[in-house]
C-alpha cells in the first residue's frame, strides 16, 4: 500500500470534494417535513450514485419512513471490519431570515462552508466517503473491508433504522464502528469522544374545559389548563436544576474521580463559553463544572410550549388547554422505557384535579459510553495526529446519536467517534457552517485511519 499516493491524491482533488459537498448540502433534506420527502429521497440517491460510481456494491433500501443507503467495499480477510455510520437528513432551516446566506445555497466566507448540514452531518460523513472512493480510484487495494450505513432518519429518532438494524446485522457485520458527528474540543483541537448522552422525549397534553371560556366569568371556578401545565413543569425540576422524579438518579453512573481530573485539564473558560451563547451567567446542578453538567450529567429541558392566546393584543381566556414538547438528556446505564413509567407515576402524583393530562412519549435512546483505550482509539489517535498536527483529547459530548448504543448491543462493535466539526458550527441553528480545512483534513484524517486499522488483525 502507498500511502504517500493516495494522500497525494487527496490534495489534487480538494476542489472536486468540496463541490462535491455543495452539491449534496443544495438538496434540503429535512426528515422531519413532510414537503421534503422527495428532496430527502433525492439526497439519499445523490450519496448512492457517489459510492456506486467508486465501484462499492451499492444498495438504497427503503423503510417506513425514508430510505437508508447502504454499500460496502470488498472483504479483506484476516483485518477488521470498519462500519461508517453517518445521515443524510437535516434539521429544518428555519427561521430563514436569519441566515446570511442561504440554508440550502452553500456559501464560503472567512474559509468556512455556509449551509444547512454542513457540519450535521454531510460534510462530515463525506469526510469518510471521499477519502474511500478517492482510495479506489488510485487502484490500491483497501487494508480492510469498509461497509457505510447513511440513514435518513438520525433528526428524528432513527426508530426505522432501529426496527431493522436485528435483520440487517449480519450485512452490517462488523470490528468497529465509524462516526463523524460530533466536534471537535477546540479550534485545532482534535477529539476522540468516548461518550454521548442518550435522550427521551414526550408531549405532554392537558386539557379542561372543552373549550376557551371567559376567564372574567369563569375564571376563579375552574382549573386554568395552562396553570395546571406551568405547576406539573415545575414539579419535575427545581430551581437548582435537580430532577424531582423519583428514581431518576438511582441508575446515573457517577463520574470517576479520574475523568473528572482529566476533564478539569482540558483549556476551558466559563466566561468565554457563556459569552459564545450570549448568557449573563451559566446555570447547572450544582457540584458540577460546565463540562461535568453538559457530558456526564441528565438533564430536563422544556423545548416548546402552547396555549392561550398567540395573537396580537389581549385576549381573557381561560385555553382548553395546554402543551410542552419536553425532553431528558440521559447518561449511560439510564434506561429511557423506565423513565417514562417514572415520569407518568410522577405525573399521577403532582396533576392538579380538573384537568386531564396525556403523555405521550415520542423517540428515546439510550447513552453511549466507548472504552477510550481500545486499539481502535489509539488507531484513531495516530491518524489524527498525523492530518491534524496535534493528537486528539479525549472527550465526550452531551449530544445524542439515537442508534450508536444499538450498534453496540446488536453488532457487538467498538464505536469510534471522531468529531471534525467545532464548538461554533451552529447546528441545528441557522447560519451553520463547517470549516473548509477541517473538511479537508477530515478526508485526510480518515485516509490515514484505514491505514492504522488495516495495519490491526482482525480479533486480537
Ligand atoms: N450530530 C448530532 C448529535 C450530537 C450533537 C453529537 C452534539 C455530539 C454533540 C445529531 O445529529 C443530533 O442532533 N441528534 C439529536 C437526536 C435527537 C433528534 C433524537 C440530538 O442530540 O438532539
Ligand atoms: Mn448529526
Ligand atoms: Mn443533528
Amino acid at each position: 500500500m502507498n500511502l504517500s499516493n493516495i494522500l497525494n491524491t487527496l490534495d489534487t482533488s480538494s476542489e472536486r470534494h468540496l463541490d462535491e459537498l455543495c452539491q449534496w448540502l443544495k438538496i434540503p433534506s429535512v426528515s422531519s417535513d413532510s414537503m421534503h420527502r422527495s428532496d430527502v429521497a433525492d439526497a439519499a440517491k445523490w450519496v448512492a450514485e457517489k459510492l456506486k460510481k467508486a465501484g462499492m456494491a451499492t444498495e438504497i433500501l427503503p423503510t417506513d419512513g425514508h430510505p437508508l443507503v447502504i454499500a460496502e467495499t470488498p472483504a479483506v480477510p484476516g483485518a477488521p471490519v470498519a462500519l461508517v455510520y453517518g445521515h443524510y437528513d437535516v434539521q429544518p432551516a428555519e427561521p430563514l431570515a436569519d441566515w446570511i446566506s442561504g440554508a440550502f445555497e452553500p456559501t464560503i466566507r472567512d474559509g468556512n462552508l455556509y449551509a444547512r448540514g454542513a457540519t450535521d452531518d454531510k460534510g462530515q460523513v463525506l469526510t469518510h466517503i471521499q477519502s474511500v472512493c478517492d482510495w479506489l480510484a488510485t487502484g490500491e487495494p483497501l487494508p480492510l473491508q469498509i461497509k457505510f450505513l447513511i440513514e435518513g432518519e438520525e433528526e428524528v429518532g432513527s426508530e426505522n433504522l432501529e426496527r431493522l438494524l436485528p435483520g440487517l446485522s449480519d450485512r452490517l457485520a462488523c470490528d468497529c464502528v465509524v462516526i463523524s458527528d460530533s466536534s471537535q474540543y477546540a479550534k485545532d483541537k482534535p477529539a476522540i469522544t468516548y461518550g454521548l448522552r442518550g435522550i427521551a422525549t414526550y408531549e405532554l397534553e392537558i386539557r379542561g374545559p372543552s373549550q376557551d371560556l371567559h376567564s372574567g366569568s369563569f375564571g376563579g371556578a375552574v382549573m386554568n389548563p395552562a396553570i395546571a401545565l406551568c405547576h406539573l413543569l415545575s414539579s419535575i425540576v427545581d430551581s437548582k436544576g435537580r430532577i424531582q422524579i423519583e428514581g431518576y438518579y438511582d441508575d446515573v453512573q457517577e463520574l470517576s474521580a479520574a475523568e473528572r481530573t482529566a476533564w478539569s485539564n482540558l483549556a476551558h473558560s466559563d466566561e468565554a463559553f457563556a459569552k459564545e451563547i450570549g448568557v449573563d451567567a451559566l446555570f447547572g446542578e450544582e457540584g458540577f463544572t460546565t463540562n461535568e453538567r453538559r457530558w456526564g450529567r441528565p438533564t430536563f429541558d422544556i423545548n416548546g410550549l402552547t396555549s392561550g392566546h398567540q395573537g396580537e393584543g389581549v385576549k381573557t381566556i381561560i385555553p382548553a388547554f395546554a402543551s410542552a414538547k419536553i425532553s431528558f438528556r440521559l447518561v449511560p446505564n439510564q434506561d429511557p422505557k423506565k423513565l417514562t413509567k417514572a415520569l407518568q407515576a410522577h405525573i399521577d402524583k403532582h396533576l392538579p384535579t380538573g384537568v386531564k393530562v396525556t403523555l405521550s412519549p415520542d423517540h428515546g435512546a439510550a447513552g453511549m459510553a466507548a472504552d477510550p483505550q481500545s486499539r481502535y482509539a489509539e488507531a484513531a489517535s495516530r491518524a489524527i495526529e498525523s492530518a491534524f498536527g496535534t493528537p486528539p483529547v479525549l472527550i465526550r459530548e452531551g449530544g445524542s446519536i439515537p442508534i450508536v448504543s444499538r450498534f453496540q448491543d446488536v453488532l457487538q462493535c467498538d464505536c469510534l467517534l471522531l468529531g471534525w466539526g467545532l464548538s461554533d458550527d451552529k447546528p441545528h441553528s441557522p447560519n451553520e457552517k463547517f470549516c473548509v480545512q477541517d473538511y479537508h483534513r477530515g478526508i485526510k484524517a480518515s485516509a490515514m485511519l484505514w491505514a492504522e486499522l488495516g495495519s490491526l488483525r482482525k480479533g486480537v
